[in-house]
């Protein structure tokens, strides 16, 4: 990330029902930010045309999908997205249905994030699925996480979606090439939400993050705008720590 980045790096997450509250947001926000992220709950009320709306209004759109399914609609799926003009997508699996997205987004600027683990999950979560520590498959839940990127690196994922605890180690694991996306992003002081594995704009930026997806504490706030300047300038600080 360079200095002076950090508007182009912070995602505001657009989860909300309908278009018309996506483009208040949209309008209160730019150009402070300029990359919006379509989740689910917007992309199922609204569909794709939000998507086009936002790519011909010259933004950034991530399409947050967390796409998991058989290799060839992976690859169809994928396909689509990146004919809407799509920079990010998500999905969910790191080995056949990774390969098979970077084959759909062949030739198109989209790039393919996988995700690592839910910010919303923590390791006694995970312990009662996976199995960590003593005994279980993993050390812990780093470990777990490890796994999971480097699988998805090696099938061709262009970056991760990771908690900002994550950072530090996904960095000096896998060096400068994959991008690293981090959620669960909170000030002190903020509600964590259903959030569990959450950290400063600071710290995630200064241990290496390249991009912020933030919502709830910019979309809840009183004064959206000047919580969005307030994370800005805060990772800006964090790229100065670096
Ligand atoms: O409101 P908040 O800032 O917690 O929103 C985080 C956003 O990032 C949500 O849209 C959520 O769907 C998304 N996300 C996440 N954890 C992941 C992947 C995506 O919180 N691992």
């Amino acid at each position: 990330m360079s200095p002076g980045a950090s508007e182009r790096r912070l995602i505001f997450a657009l989860d909300v029902a309908s278009r018309s509250e996506a483009e208040a947001l949209v309008a209160t926000l730019h150009p402070s930010v300029g990359f919006f992220k379509v989740g689910l709950e917007l992309f199922v009320s609204e569909g794709p045309d939000l998507v086009r709306w936002l790519v011909r209004k010259g933004l950034d759109v991530f399409l947050d999908l967390k796409l998991y399914d058989i290799p060839a609609t992976m690859r169809r799926s994928v396909a689509a997205a990146s004919r809407l003009g799509a920079r990010f997508i998500t999905i969910h699996d790191t080995g056949a249905g990774a390969a098979a997205a970077r084959e759909g987004k062949t030739g198109s600027r989209l790039q393919v994030l996988c995700v690592t683990l839910l910010t919303s999950v923590d390791a006694r979560d995970l312990g009662a699925s996976v199995g960590l520590g003593s005994g279980g498959r993993f050390r812990d839940l780093e470990d777990y996480v490890g796994w999971r990127a480097r699988t998805a690196v090696s099938n061709g994922c262009d970056g991760l979606i990771c908690s900002g605890q994550n950072v530090r180690r996904l960095r000096r694991e896998l060096g400068p090439g994959p991008l690293l996306v981090c959620p669960g992003i909170r000030l002190g002081g903020d509600r964590l939400d259903d959030q569990k594995r959450v950290v400063t704009p600071f710290r995630a930026v200064r241990d290496g993050a390249d991009y912020l997806v933030v919502g709830r504490p910019i979309r809840d706030a009183a004064d959206p705008l000047a919580q969005a300047r307030k994370i800005v300038s805060e990772m800006d600080r964090g790229l100065q720590a670096r």
